[in-house]
């Protein structure tokens, strides 16, 4: 009796401590295999911290599900503590003034001193900081099985041209040359590597970041998506609807040779216990080599009443730009960290490629946002943008030059 008692008490004053300690919801889609495993060491840390960590994972790659639930909760007056907000639409939220200032927090961590300028000033607002960045992701790699490579006698292709040869030689051994899932973010992340290769660094920026209607209804575009069409053959019939993280299990057994995605499909191998180099090979995505899309995934903070929760959410802005954080989450993750001044040593030559090629394209202008992941513009352009890609994926008779027109044609009326 007396021992239930003292139990009892100190389970109330664990509650009671908790309660005060403050909790954070926090919205992702990070529910694939290595993407959940980077996540759960945010909420570890958390909690050993003392907080609450309320999970709001919502399914669905690229993020337009979580977005659209985002959109609801906020507009309802109940938004989470965080959500991972991406490129110019964090300037959207902030103008719509759901975003609080973590200035206090910014400052004593020297976030300005040990993130890329060029990242932070996406954070910021007027000037304060409204989001915490988390990673950085490269889109333009391809990722291929070594077995299957070595068995159609093939090799790792550094131009299109170089693609369509080793692609032939994997579908003539009866296997898949190209793992893709048609939805499309996915489309368009396949589209856009096509077009970094096609149109160049400068003349991509042109496109999707300024919307130069001279370069998006131009010319060079039609090629764009005449050899985007060629690729595209090399995917099964299958791919419909087909998630991310199942292609990547098609090229991690060997019913694929590869896939073209952003490095959070390295997670994935990660997962299932893969070696680069031995059972698998990361390689810049043909013509792009030197070249870097970006995509940096990053939490953007929303205004909350509670005292003790906005505690609890400082807290969460400063954990995920410590270095031990930075290191575990983006070996999971599959992306580098954002921090410049890491120990890379625990590190596999896939990041240690792409954290080179972070630094030398910033030099030779060759670093690109991406389009498919939100960098280049806010999300209703980047929709607009999504609408004729998939739509030309989908339909095998779709003629390249109308494809173009149509292009221009719905950017110029998001604009
Ligand atoms: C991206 C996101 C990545 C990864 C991927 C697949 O947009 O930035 O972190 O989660 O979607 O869901």
């Amino acid at each position: 009796m007396k021992l239930n008692k003292i139990f009892l008490a100190a389970s109330m004053l664990c509650s009671a401590n908790s309660a005060l300690a403050g909790e954070v919801e926090v919205l992702h889609w990070w529910t694939a295999g290595g993407e959940a495993n980077a996540i759960s060491v945010l909420k570890n840390m958390l909690e050993k911290q003392g907080y609450s960590w309320i999970d709001f994972g919502v399914e669905g790659g690229g993020g337009e599900s979580a977005m659209r639930v985002l959109r609801t909760r906020a507009v309802s007056g109940n938004p989470p503590s965080a959500a991972n907000i991406k490129g110019p639409d964090i300037q959207e939220w902030a103008r719509l003034g759901f975003l609080t200032n973590l200035d206090s927090v910014a400052k004593p961590d020297h976030w300005d001193d040990v993130i890329p300028k060029m990242i932070t000033d996406v954070m910021k607002y007027d000037n304060h900081y409204v989001a915490v960045p988390v990673n950085v992701h490269r889109v333009n790699w391809l990722w291929a099985n070594s077995a299957v490579f070595a068995q159609a006698g093939a090799k790792i292709p550094t131009t299109m041209d170089e693609f369509f040869t080793a692609a032939e030689k994997i579908k003539a051994i009866g296997l898949i040359p190209l793992a893709h899932g048609s939805q499309p973010w996915q489309d368009a992340t396949l589209f856009e590597v096509v077009a970094l290769d096609v149109l160049g660094a400068r003349d991509y920026i042109k496109a999707f970041v300024d919307l130069d209607m001279d370069i998006l209804g131009g010319e060079k575009m039609i090629e764009v998506f005449t050899k985007f069409k060629r690729v595209r053959s090399y995917v099964d019939n299958n791919s419909p609807g087909r998630n991310w993280m199942t292609a990547t299990s098609m090229v991690i057994n060997g019913e694929a040779g590869m896939q073209i995605m952003g490095d959070w499909a390295k997670g994935e191998f990660s997962a299932a216990g893969k070696v680069p180099g031995k059972d698998y090979v990361c390689a810049p995505a043909f013509g792009t080599a030197g070249k870097f899309t970006y995509n940096v995934d990053s939490f953007a903070f929303f205004e909350l009443q509670d005292e003790e929760n906005f505690k609890a959410q400082k807290a969460l802005a400063s954990t995920i730009l410590d270095p031990k954080f930075q290191e575990i989450f983006n070996l999971n993750k599959g992306s580098i960290p954002v921090r410049l001044d890491m120990d890379m040593s625990h590190f596999d030559q896939c990041a240690l490629d792409s954290m080179k090629d972070f630094k030398s394209s910033a030099q030779t202008g060759d670093l690109v946002p991406s389009m498919a992941h939100g960098m280049s513009t806010a999300g209703y352009v980047q929709g607009a943008m999504f609408d004729v890609i998939t739509n030309f994926f989908n339909d095998q008779s779709a003629v390249p030059a109308e494809a173009v027109q149509r292009l221009a044609k719905v950017v110029k009326s998001a604009m």
